[in-house]
């Protein structure tokens, strides 16, 4: 099994004066942790100050977003470019709620998952379902939907260099958690697919779980076979539960 990967999804949350110790406590914590992994992704103002903090510790970070072109006339965008000026790791695409508040598209997805890749940072692309498709029966069809375009813009070789996160949208900052069989059975769906597609590799591929993932329910998602880890939101923003959540990813 390979290691947990824990990412912490500040949101729109965070303030300068409040990050220092919040980063400082999460590292101290993960220092004495050295068999899970870490990372988090903070609002763009706060990459500096993060890579400040972190860039002597184990723990990586990146941004949640970032605009498909190189650069350009695109009005209060981010390019990739300039999230490599801070030593970011990985950007998220796609989470659902840029799918939702903001209309992204499979095809924008998949466009910002190749901007992602071409400059050599990892995406770490959401997947997942509304509570209406769940009760309609399609959640595979939608979770591969959403896969079907990157692969058709990148192949399904690009997921070598990618994490995938499920989030399932019901569960996200709903406080309503998938069960664990639940979460297993979409994350052994999405290993299958791309071994039907890429036979060798879906072992190593990562897949995250996210949606109310909080220091009680981490440790029993986290040892379901196809769950690599956790995409955190809410409980990312306070050190202890971080920490709690991170050290239910030892191996
Ligand atoms: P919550 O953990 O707050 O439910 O958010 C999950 C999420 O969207 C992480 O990207």
């Amino acid at each position: 099994m390979q290691r947990k990967f824990i990412v912490g999804n500040w949101k729109m949350n965070g303030a300068l004066t409040n990050n220092e110790a919040l980063l400082k406590e999460v590292a101290n914590g993960l220092a004495q942790m050295p068999t899970v992994d870490c990372a988090v992704c903070v609002p763009f103002p706060y990459l500096a100050q993060t890579q400040s903090l972190l860039r002597d510790t184990s723990i990586k970070w990146g941004a949640q977003n970032v605009h498909q072109a190189n650069n350009g006339a695109y009005t209060g965008e981010v390019a990739v470019s300039m999230l490599r000026d801070f030593d970011c790791d990985y950007v998220i695409v796609g989470h659902s709620e840029r799918r939702h508040l903001y209309g992204e598209s499979n095809l924008l997805v998949a466009e910002k998952f190749a901007a992602v890749q071409e400059a050599e940072l990892l995406p770490i692309m959401c997947v997942g379902e509304t509570l209406e498709q769940r009760e309609a029966g399609i959640t595979e069809m939608v979770v591969a939907e959403q896969l079907a375009e990157v692969i058709k813009l990148r192949g399904v070789q690009s997921f070598r260099t990618a994490v995938i996160a499920y989030e399932p949208v019901w569960a996200i900052g709903t406080g309503k958690t998938a069960t664990p069989e639940q979460a297993q059975e979409v994350h052994a769906f999405i290993r299958k697919h791309i071994a039907g597609l890429d036979e060798g590799f879906s072992q190593a591929l990562c897949i995250l779980y996210g949606g109310s993932v909080n220091a009680s329910n981490a440790a029993e998602l986290f040892c379901m076979p196809d769950i690599d880890g956790g995409l955190i939101g809410g409980a990312s923003l306070a050190a202890k539960d971080f920490l709690a959540i991170c050290n239910a990813g030892q191996k």
